[in-house]
């Protein structure tokens, strides 16, 4: 193998180089070489959720995946999902907003990987009820046991009935 590998990713939006070990995950890369340390590693194991990112729309675990991996592909980070409008007022996603709203975390800790893969769930287009809801986001676990508030908050955005 070669001691490190170029790897090119769209980060938020912004192109960057990297020079990296062919093995470093891109949960790595993000946090130690981009600094971009809201992406959190749990278990570094594919079991907890909290390194959930988007790589072209698609919430992926990436504690498991190779930086490498993804040449090429755009990244979204939970950095990456709030907007700056011409006033340059920060404009939280939606989902942001929703998770204030309803108090959907204790420590904090799981919630950019919640916030993430809710986003990926709304690009899948396939949750209708909030059972669905509560069965496409169990790969992200929340020792703090927020699940109401987090189901509530990702209802309310998909405008799913909180009772169904
Ligand atoms: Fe990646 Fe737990 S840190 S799934
Ligand atoms: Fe603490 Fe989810 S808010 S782990």
């Amino acid at each position: 193998l070669p001691e490190k590998s170029l790897v090119t990713l769209t980060i938020n939006g912004e192109k960057k180089q990297l020079e990296l070990a062919p093995w470093t995950t891109l949960l790595d890369a993000l946090r130690e070489y981009l600094d971009l340390t809201g992406t959190k590693k749990g278990c570094d194991h594919g079991q907890c959720g909290a390194c959930t990112v988007l790589v072209d729309g698609k919430r992926i675990n990436s504690c498991l995946t190779l930086a490498v991996m993804k040449e090429g592909a755009s990244i979204t980070t939970i950095e990456g999902l709030a907007t700056v409008d011409e006033n340059a007022t920060v404009q939280l996603h939606p989902l942001q907003d929703a998770f204030i709203q309803h108090d959907a975390y204790q420590c904090g800790y799981c919630t950019p990987g919640q916030i993430c893969s809710a986003v990926g769930l709304m690009n899948e287009g396939r949750a209708k009820t909030t059972d669905d809801i509560r069965e496409l986001m169990s790969g992200n676990i929340c020792r703090c046991g927020a699940y109401p508030h987090i189901v509530d908050a990702i209802s309310e955005v998909m405008q799913i009935d909180k009772n169904s």
